[in-house]
């Protein structure tokens, strides 16, 4: 019938979003109740407890941001930027520079860290921004979904600390997938996205504000320049007060309880290995194939695979065909690696065996 939602289901192995379990679904298609409904209120201390398990972390300011991962983003950097504060932001790839973006928009003086794309940000270099001048936040993207680069945060919070500066780390496509430890690495403000290795649908962003954080929003003499985000109103919603600010998205938190729950169901460290071999067993078929990696063994992400297109290859025929005849989404190269690389996502209920052999057969067929 026209005008209804009538399309073929997806095999998702694109960046984003991944597949999602059917309780997942389910338990949003629920009732909505009322978001100040004590039944309600249980969901969401349940919601904050499981999230910090997740985020391994004890914050107590630990929430899921109403938006999408770039509301995470815009979250961690406005509580703590005032106008003319140094920020240095390290950039490896697109999102690197949408936070620089971001910083510059809240009127920060913002100090860029650059690495080739395909590589990871040297420390020594945020050590040598560091050193130039009194800064208030470093920030950096943990997995560079552009690039599939996976970045080492231990030694970069490190320096950042002994310099008495926050970290902000974006951690959207590897929370759920890669080992993502909130407190042993120091972060400050982490942030995530529900729809790529916690397979929960779009349109939420988990994000956590550790005491440190939590303090220099506390002692901010400005007050926070975006309302939607203001995390000293918000938290008044999500801590004893109740306090109304704006309505929570209700069915998508019965979503997003649900997939925190089917997580820890999973347990962690079993998760993380899911994802570490499918990652091998599809780089192991790409390379049997003749295809390359972008970024070097040592820096790939297993959530997301950046692959060289090789020269002979028509990027969007193939993409077109996987979509139109296998009903599998891979994705395009953005920004600089637009035409150059495929981005192959192996994230949360995405990251199977089956759809890596699926995958690298429909690939062996379009390029045969
Ligand atoms: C590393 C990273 N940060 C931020 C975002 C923005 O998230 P969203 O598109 O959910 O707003 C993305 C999305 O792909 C991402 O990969």
């Amino acid at each position: 019938m026209s005008g209804s939602l009538d399309f073929s289901p997806r095999i998702l192995m694109g960046p984003g979003p991944s597949n999602v379990d059917a309780r997942v679904l389910q338990a949003m298609a629920l009732p909505p109740i009322g978001h100040l409904d004590p039944e309600f209120i249980k969901i969401m201390e349940r919601i904050k407890t499981m999230l910090r398990e997740v985020m391994l972390t004890d914050n107590e300011l630990t929430i899921p941001v109403s938006g999408t991962g770039s509301a995470g983003m815009e979250a961690a950097l406005c509580n703590l930027i005032e106008p003319g504060d140094r920020c240095v932001v390290c950039v490896h790839g697109v999102f690197g520079g949408r936070m620089a973006e971001i910083c510059a928009r809240y009127g920060a003086e913002v100090v860029t860290v650059e690495a080739p794309w395909g590589q990871p940000t040297d420390p020594d270099d945020v050590s040598q921004a560091l050193a130039e001048g009194a800064t208030k936040l470093v920030a950096i993207v943990h997995a560079e979904t552009s690039t599939g680069v996976l970045q080492p945060l231990e030694e970069i919070s490190r320096i950042t600390h002994q310099a008495g500066v926050l970290l902000v780390v974006d951690t959207v496509a590897s929370l759920g997938g890669h080992p993502v430890r909130v407190d042993e690495w120091g972060i400050d403000v982490c942030y995530s996205g529900t729809q790529k290795c916690l397979s929960i649908p779009p349109g939420l962003a988990p994000i956590t504000f550790s005491p440190q954080a939590v303090a220099a929003l506390d002692s901010r003499p400005t007050k926070v320049a975006n309302w939607y985000l203001d995390m000293s109103l918000v938290r008044h919603y999500w801590g004893e007060e109740r306090t109304y600010h704006h309505t929570a998205p209700v069915n998508a938190l019965y979503g997003f309880h649900e997939g925190l729950r089917l997580v820890l169901a999973e347990g962690l460290e079993a998760r993380w290995s899911r994802h570490q071999a499918n990652h091998e067993l599809l780089v192991a078929g790409l390379t049997e194939m003749g295809l390359e990696m972008l970024p070097d063994p040592n820096y790939r992400l297993w959530s997301l695979n950046a692959v060289r297109i090789p020269e002979w290859v028509d990027d969007v025929a193939v993409r077109q065909r996987l979509l139109n005849e296998y009903d599998i989404e891979i994705g395009g190269g953005l920004g600089d690696l637009k035409g150059n690389v495929w981005r192959i996502g192996l994230m949360g209920a995405s990251s199977t065996p089956n759809n890596v052999l699926m995958l690298l057969g429909a690939l062996n067929e379009i390029l045969d």
